[in-house]
């Protein structure tokens, strides 16, 4: 019966409620185009009134009039409803004090490294990385260190196994030992950089600890001359610490490189005339290079007649103690959230 009908859809919108449509404008819309639209569930009622016996019209018109009624009513309902939540949204108040739950940042010594990293590899040169536990060869012999040197001795050397005979293990005490296997495992041309972690047996000091970072760059080509370290040797400098850097080489000694030299940069600190930092020198020691010693190359089974290379290594720690003047070597080491914290604007 169409009374009935008109009933059960009153019901229905009595027990609409707003709170329960997800995408409320669209929902309103359609509830609206349900019972209101052209072609909508009341236009049909209507049409079906037409032809009811005129006993009944009276009645069933009067339920049909409520039924519009109810349904313009729960729309306009809907639409405050909105309109309310709109003006909450409106006078939120922008500022009221915030929980800022605090973020993490990197490590100052992976910032560091990072851009060591990247200075080199806009220039050509390709990350490697290798074990931390390395064996005598990789360490020591292939890198041209005589059998009696002093970095074999347990002073300077954490050994894992140490036997007469036997090839000794080790946490490495240097990143030169990815040179070797670098080598080892590619033929040239070879442009590497392994930026990594190292040991050695030392008292733990202001100055000095038993974990450290290096990063080592190493370059084997036809042709490879030591115009070419120095000219990379500036790049990395001015990149680095900036464009008015000027660098110095002094002869030095490694077993692996023949020559070899030590790079120094003019004092950022001073600009070079004169200051505690560099001891009144006007010069801070960065780095060790030089050129691949030919023993080495053929340790490494390349051809030291056809090939030639250069190699550098530095300290990750010592870099950032420079750039950002840090005094003591055993903050990067205590997550002291209060250092840490001062290297958070830096990625
Ligand atoms: N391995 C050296 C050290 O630990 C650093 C070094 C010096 C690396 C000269 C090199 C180099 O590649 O050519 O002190």
């Amino acid at each position: 019966m169409l009374k009935d009908q008109i009933k059960e859809h009153l019901n229905d919108i009595h027990n609409t409620h707003v709170e329960n449509f997800k995408d409320r404008m669209a929902e309103i819309e359609m509830f609206r185009v349900r019972y209101l639209g052209k072609k909508g569930l009341l236009n049909d009622l209507f049409d079906q009134f037409k032809s009811l016996p005129n006993e009944e019209k009276r009645e069933v018109g009067q339920l049909l009039n409520q039924l519009k009624e109810a349904a313009r009513e729960k729309i306009e309902e809907f639409r405050s409803a909105m309109e309310l939540a709109e003006e909450s949204r409106d006078t939120l108040d922008c500022s009221m004090p915030v929980d800022f739950s605090p973020v993490g940042s990197r490590h100052v010594l992976s910032v560091v490294m990072n851009e060591i990293t990247d200075i080199f590899s806009r220039i050509g040169f390709t990350v490697a990385e290798s074990v931390e536990i390395e064996d005598d060869w990789h360490l020591f012999s292939a890198l041209n260190f005589p059998p009696d040197h002093p970095a074999r001795d347990m002073q300077d050397t954490f050994f894992v196994e140490k036997e007469e005979g036997k090839t000794d293990v080790a946490l490495r005490t240097h990143t030169s030992s990815v040179q070797v296997r670098v080598m080892e495992n590619n033929k040239p041309p070879i442009r590497i950089i392994a930026p990594g972690r190292v040991f050695r047996n030392e008292a733990i000091s202001a100055r000095a600890h038993c974990i450290f970072h290096q990063v080592e760059a190493l370059y084997v080509d036809k042709k490879v001359t030591f115009a070419d370290l120095k000219q990379t040797l500036l790049y990395f400098a001015k990149e680095m610490f900036g464009e008015q850097t000027q660098i110095r080489l002094r002869p030095s000694y490694f077993p692996f490189t023949e020559p070899s030299a030590e790079m120094d940069i003019s004092c950022n600190i001073c600009g070079g005339k004169g200051c505690n930092i560099c001891k009144g020198t006007g010069w801070l020691e960065i780095l060790g290079c030089g050129m691949v010693d030919p023993n080495v190359l053929a340790s490494c089974g390349i051809d030291p007649n056809q090939y030639s290379g250069f190699a550098l290594g530095m300290g990750v720690e010592r870099m950032a103690m420079l750039k950002y003047q840090i005094r003591d070597l055993r903050l990067y080491f205590e997550n002291d959230l209060r250092f840490l914290r001062q290297f958070d604007a830096i990625v």
